[in-house]
């Protein structure tokens, strides 16, 4: 007679001193977090992460731009695994639990699987994604975006670092040297993955729900937009007859702000997150402004037709101040819409403790939107203190990570039977 397994428990005070260790591989002062891709501090912390891999018995692999595979082999070696993870890439000034609780709640509760004795049928993989964030390369998700398909490695070898390296010079100095064609994985490669994320808006909170379903995803898009107009001395030249572009771009950026809130739904949301100013000078007009634009909607057809209006008044603007206005795509993508195999699970899950959730939009993309092209996929979200995120004071508390992390175990364990 088996003994029968241990109960399901996960270690909190282990998972929280992790977070809190791997906050500390960062290049910002604590409490901020930064750690770009392929940094020095993000080759640390995936160090890092591999020893604490190795030491819950999982097998690592790592593809050509550095998605990392951490495999507990289940009894049913030729059966498509389970998948969970997340990223541990953070933008500049961010929090400590954006994506990481995602891999330290994944790698947490395996461990706790393991304790309990059970034992998959199907393997679980623990998978780290490649710049989740679009600080270096410009664009999001680009591990998950290459390992679904849903990039070319010939589009991601054209892209160039804010440091001007290329991303194969940034992915070799890394020690990423296979070919970028051999990360994409075949549709049904994975049976199923769900990732684990904070909600990164306040929802949850508000409601006092602790736990939320994610069902979609929200379709992001974000555009370079190039405005020249001719420089000049900023005392001698008169204002009749400048063309100055930064003047141009700030008409812009209220016309974004205008048509993205007459778009007919607050689900359409908006941002110009940098503006760079050539020559930079204090006393020389702006002869050339770049602008980027990251615009979302859980709606595609709105998303699209928000930025039709963009462009129309872009060109208006540019028209009548003799300013040349290009807009330049960088991605456009379609949403997600979460799969029942894995929604359904995490509500078991959540059942089997009794615990509360409420099923939800995300309205942050994250590698689960490229997953869901080549598997099942869902999301599981905890809360958000204040909704905050992307900032030092990003924070989640000790006890909601927990719950996350077990109705993580629970699900991978009803997936991996
Ligand atoms: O921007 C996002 O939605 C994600 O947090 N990178
Ligand atoms: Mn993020
Ligand atoms: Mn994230």
């Amino acid at each position: 007679m088996t003994a029968a397994p241990a109960p399901l428990a996960i270690d909190a005070q282990r998972l929280q001193s992790e977070i809190d260790a791997i906050a500390q591989i960062s290049e910002a002062a604590p409490p901020a977090v930064t750690r770009i891709i392929f940094s020095e501090a993000d080759q640390k912390a995936r160090a890092w992460l591999r020893a604490k891999c190795t030491e819950a018995k999982l097998t690592i692999r790592e593809d050509a731009i550095g998605n990392m595979f951490a495999r507990w082999q289940g009894a049913d070696a030729n059966a498509p695994a389970v998948a969970t993870g997340s990223h541990i890439d953070a933008i500049p000034n961010a929090g400590k639990y954006d994506g990481v609780v995602g891999v330290l709640g994944g790698l947490e509760a395996i461990r706790a699987l393991q304790r309990a004795s059970f034992r998959p049928s199907r393997s679980i993989e623990l998978l780290l994604f490649t710049s989740e964030e679009p600080t270096r390369f410009g664009i999001g998700c680009l591990g998950s975006r290459l390992l679904s398909g849903t990039m070319e490695a010939s589009a991601a070898q054209q892209l160039t670092g804010a440091d001007g390296k290329s991303l194969d010079q940034a992915r070799h100095a890394a020690g990423f040297t296979g070919n970028l064609a051999t990360s994409v994985l075949k549709p049904n490669h994975y049976y199923a993955f769900v990732e684990l994320h904070i909600e990164q808006g306040p929802l949850l909170e508000q409601a006092e729900v602790p736990l939320g379903i994610v069902e979609s995803i929200a379709a992001p898009a974000s555009f370079e937009i190039i405005l020249e107009g001719s420089g000049g001395h900023a005392g001698s030249t008169l204002m009749p007859v400048r063309k100055d572009a930064l003047c141009a771009a700030a008409e812009v950026i209220l016309a974004i702000e205008n048509a993205t809130k007459n778009s007919g739904s607050t689900d359409t949301v908006a941002t110009v997150g940098i503006c760079n100013v050539f020559p930079g000078a204090v006393n020389s007009i702006p002869s050339r402004v770049r602008l980027t634009l990251d615009l979302r909607d859980t709606d595609l057809a709105r998303r699209d037709q928000t930025f039709r209006d963009i462009r129309r008044s872009a060109e208006r603007v540019g028209q009548k101040r003799g300013i040349a206005v290009e807009f330049i795509t960088i991605n456009a993508d379609s949403p997600a819409t979460c799969s029942p195999v894995v929604t359904d699970a995490l509500t078991r899950a959540c059942a089997k403790h009794n615990l509360p959730f409420q099923k939800m939009v995300s309205r942050a993309y994250h590698d689960s939107l490229f997953m869901s092209r080549i598997a099942p996929t869902a999301m599981l979200f905890i809360p958000s203190h204040k909704g905050y995120s992307h900032r030092p004071d990003e924070y989640s508390s000790r006890e909601d990570i927990a719950r996350g992390a077990l109705v993580l175990a629970e699900t991978l364990a009803d997936l991996s039977r």
